[in-house]
């Protein structure tokens, strides 16, 4: 008996190990994914957030007033420096630097070789970097169109480097795995590069969406809305979308609206912002429905949690009976059938803080949520909390994306695939050609987005000592600050 259960014990660890060893992604509560990446000769370790939502790589030059962890360019003897100015607006925080080149590579993708690529060597910035964040730069991996921007220049992206390097397309993946214990918000998660020409058909079924233009990822959201609890059956809620139907009774109606309003500016995928970013009018029928759902549960979470983005702590870890939000994301099978991510509620009640302190010291042990979900005008932005337990597969050169159940993380499921009557397409008018975003509205976009930041601070200033009354705990500050966001506003290559 004590011979077996030693046995278990060292198979635990062995598999514990090589479990862990398999990361190559991780971050803080609330930050992205971080990549350790080696930059130059002699080579330079850093850290740099993947993120899906912009295209350069732009790593920190510079010594911060809270790090002096960056690139240090006069040491690389590889480095290439045009001096030409590049610049990057993200829907939070900018920069300014200089264009150069240098040999970049990074140790956990065996398959991928050493590349000389473009670089943003990042000499200024305005709430780009967090404090004490744990990474000094961006693996930007989506399309040219939103790199970063300078007169006369185009900065050529990494993804594009390596394809041309090894004369042959690939494709990405992201398997984020969220919070490995209940005690602890560091959250880990692993990249890999497949060769395409290799990996002809990779077993299992996975579910495809299209991206609908290359800038962005952007791609067909349908549908957010609230999916039974996963113990339950999932039979109510998509029974009206499962048969053929017209679209002339009023739930259709409703689904019509809502996937039109969902895709009215774009929707993208985007890991390196948090939350699930929604129209505010879809963002209000989900978080009423979790509302009203956790008050059937007899939860008590103040309003503060579901519309203003506060906290709310407990002295132990929570065990949420939510439903799940489930998200319609459009096939590339048919123009009539979509498929269904279903996101529990360990994705969208995310762990800020985790303190176990019982019985040391003086401190109180101290378990804090915000709810990932936020509202923000006409887009639509699946941040890494729609990807958690996931596994989803960038496809570049065949224009899809691929999810797939993962083994790691949240229980997150995946349906499908579900038929409608007509085209989804049509229906959404997904296909309606979205004209270019003239400069001036994109002037006007980014200061409405800025007086909205502020608005958002204001508030929380003006709520903090009411709301440190309701909650359990008052946080400690840096948790109080919204968090890493970093989807591009657009600029054009002029
Ligand atoms: C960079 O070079 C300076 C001298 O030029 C040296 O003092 C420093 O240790 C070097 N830093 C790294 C990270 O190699
Ligand atoms: C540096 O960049 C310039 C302009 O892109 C190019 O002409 C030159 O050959 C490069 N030098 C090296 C050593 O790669
Ligand atoms: C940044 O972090 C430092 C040390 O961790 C702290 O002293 C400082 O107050 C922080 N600044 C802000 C704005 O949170
Ligand atoms: C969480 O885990 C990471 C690595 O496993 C460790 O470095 C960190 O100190 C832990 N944090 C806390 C609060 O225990
Ligand atoms: C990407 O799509 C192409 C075409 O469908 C396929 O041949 C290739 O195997 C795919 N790549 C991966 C990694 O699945
Ligand atoms: C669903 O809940 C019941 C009790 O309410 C439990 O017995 C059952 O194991 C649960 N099923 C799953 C799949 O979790
Ligand atoms: C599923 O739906 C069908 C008809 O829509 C119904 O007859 C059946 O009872 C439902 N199953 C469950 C488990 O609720
Ligand atoms: C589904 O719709 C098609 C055409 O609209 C119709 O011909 C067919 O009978 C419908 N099927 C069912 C099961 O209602
Ligand atoms: C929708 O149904 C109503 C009656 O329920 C009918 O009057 C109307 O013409 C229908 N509209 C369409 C487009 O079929
Ligand atoms: C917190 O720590 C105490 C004792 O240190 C332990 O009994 C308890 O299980 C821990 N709680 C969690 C959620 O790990
Ligand atoms: C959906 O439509 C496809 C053809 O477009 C058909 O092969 C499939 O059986 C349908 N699935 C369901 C569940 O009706």
């Amino acid at each position: 008996m004590f011979i077996t259960s030693l046995c278990y014990f060292f198979l635990l660890i062995i598999l514990n190990k090589s479990y862990c060893e398999e990361f190559n992604l991780y971050g803080d509560a609330g930050q992205a994914y971080a990549l350790e990446i080696n930059v130059g000769h002699p080579e330079q370790k850093l850290s740099v957030l993947v993120d899906t939502g912009s295209t350069t790589l732009a790593i920190a030059s510079y010594a911060r007033k809270d790090s002096n962890k960056y690139f240090r360019s006069e040491n690389s003897t590889t480095l290439n420096n045009s001096g030409k100015e590049v610049q990057a607006k993200y829907s939070q925080g900018t920069w300014v630097g200089h264009l150069a080149s240098d040999l970049v590579k990074f140790s956990s993708l065996k398959s991928v070789p050493e590349v000389r690529c473009d670089i943003a060597l990042i000499t200024k910035s305005h709430k780009f970097f967090m404090n004490g964040s744990g990474w000094q730069g961006l693996l930007g991996l989506a399309y040219l169109p939103v790199g970063a921007w300078g007169e006369n220049v185009v900065v050529g992206s990494w993804l594009d480097s390596v394809e041309k390097n090894l004369n042959k397309p690939m494709s990405f993946q992201l398997k984020l795995c969220g919070v490995q214990s209940l005690t602890n918000a560091t959250h880990y998660g692993k990249f890999e590069m497949f060769d395409d020409s290799m990996t002809s058909s990779k077993s299992g079924v996975i579910y495809r969406t299209p991206i609908l233009r290359k800038r962005w990822y952007e791609i067909g959201v349908l549908a957010v809305r609230i999916s039974t609890p996963l113990n339950e059956s999932t039979n109510t809620s998509l029974k009206s979308f499962e048969s053929n139907r017209t679209i002339n009774d009023s739930a259709d109606n409703h689904y019509r609206e809502t996937c039109i309003k969902l895709n009215e500016e774009k929707s993208i995928v985007d890991s390196g912002t948090t939350n699930i970013r929604l129209p505010d009018m879809v963002f209000r029928e989900v978080v009423n429905e979790l509302r009203s759902a956790a008050q059937t549960s007899n939860m008590l979470i103040l309003d503060e949690f579901w519309y203003h983005g506060e906290a709310a702590c407990w002295p132990e870890p929570q065990e949420w009976s939510l439903p799940s939000i489930a998200i319609d994301l459009l096939s590339t099978d048919a123009d009539n059938q979509y498929f269904t991510l279903e996101i529990p509620p360990q994705n969208f009640m995310r762990v800020v803080t985790a303190r176990n302190n019982s019985g040391e010291g003086g401190t109180v042990s101290e378990f804090c949520y915000k709810l990932g979900l936020e509202a923000g005008g006409k887009e639509t932005v699946l941040g890494y909390t729609a990807m958690e337990g996931l596994q989803v597969l960038f496809n570049r050169s065949a224009g899809w994306i691929g999810w797939q159940p993962s083994n790691c993380g949240p229980k997150a499921r995946i349906t499908g695939p579900h038929n409608y009557s007509m085209s989804l397409t049509l229906l959404c008018e997904l296909t309606k050609p979205v004209p270019d975003v003239a400069v001036s509205i994109k002037a006007a976009q980014w200061t409405l987005c800025a007086i909205s930041i502020i608005a958002a601070a204001v508030l929380i200033y003006l709520l903090a000592p009411c709301i440190k009354m309701f909650l359990v705990r008052p946080l400690p500050r840096s948790q109080q600050i919204s968090l890493s966001q970093a989807a591009l506003v657009e600029q054009e290559a002029s």
